[in-house]
């Protein structure tokens, strides 16, 4: 049988980590990425998730200041460097890591440690396809309403409209350079920055396992997914 060539095979993604949260809403005294789900630190856990992903060839952690050294050793396949005070700036520090061979690149919360590699390719894939930029989105559940500072209701949103956005996002290398370039204030995913370079996001649908564990609830709920079995 001839071999064929498959592109989705290519190595050649490179997936940036934000890993430096303090996880205050978490608790726990610890970085969050660091805190224990099923005997295993979320970290790791979400970077066995990345490398079972086909495309995946490098992981870029930003790690806590103090824990460059711990993290390395915790995922000794993944360059780590020194994360910042805030996400977006945790991002930029893994982002100058990337070697410039990588034009696709992932940027991947690491409190979404149940994420699956199928959403991983997923994202990888679209980007690969010609799309500049990709995030998963999900419908939202709840009605949402707009508050005033009283905490009074001042408008109704049509949910139909809205999406939940997670990761990994996916953008061209030179698109997610230039957006962290340009942005002037604190965004809370990447692809708000790309947004206000003007550029078009693309959506692929998302996956209930990918939720960012934020509270102690949803560590609940974490482990409670993983001894039902229902994780990849
Ligand atoms: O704070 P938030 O839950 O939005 O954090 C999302 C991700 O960004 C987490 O994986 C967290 O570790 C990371 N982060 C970071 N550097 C910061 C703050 C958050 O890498 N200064």
């Amino acid at each position: 049988m001839t071999a064929t060539f498959q592109p989705h095979l290519r190595r050649d993604v490179a997936v940036v980590v934000p890993a430096a949260g303090a996880g205050v809403r978490l608790g726990g005294g610890q970085p969050k990425a660091l805190r224990p789900l099923g005997g295993e630190p979320l970290l790791s856990r979400c970077c066995r998730n990345l490398a079972q992903a086909p495309s995946v060839g490098l992981i870029v952690i930003a790690a806590p200041k103090d824990s460059v050294e711990f993290v390395s050793s915790l995922v000794p396949s993944a360059h780590v460097v020194a994360g910042g005070a805030t996400r977006q700036e945790s991002v930029a520090a893994a982002l100058a890591a990337v070697p410039a061979e990588f034009e696709i690149i992932l940027v991947h919360d690491a409190a979404r440690a149940l994420t699956p590699p199928s959403l991983i390719e997923a994202v990888a894939a679209a980007v690969r396809e010609g799309q500049e930029a990709v995030i998963p989105a999900l419908a939202v559940v709840d009605t949402i309403k707009r508050v005033d500072e009283q905490g009074r209701v001042t408008a109704t949103v049509d949910r139909a409209q809205l999406r939940a956005i997670q990761t990994p996002q996916g953008f061209r290398r030179g698109l997610l350079v230039k957006a962290h370039a340009a942005a002037a204030d604190s965004h809370t995913d990447d692809a708000g920055m790309v947004e206000q370079l003007g550029a078009v996001v693309h959506t692929v649908p998302g996956h209930p396992h990918a939720f960012k564990i934020t509270t102690p609830l949803d560590l609940v709920i974490a482990q409670a997914l993983l001894e039902a079995g229902q994780c990849e």
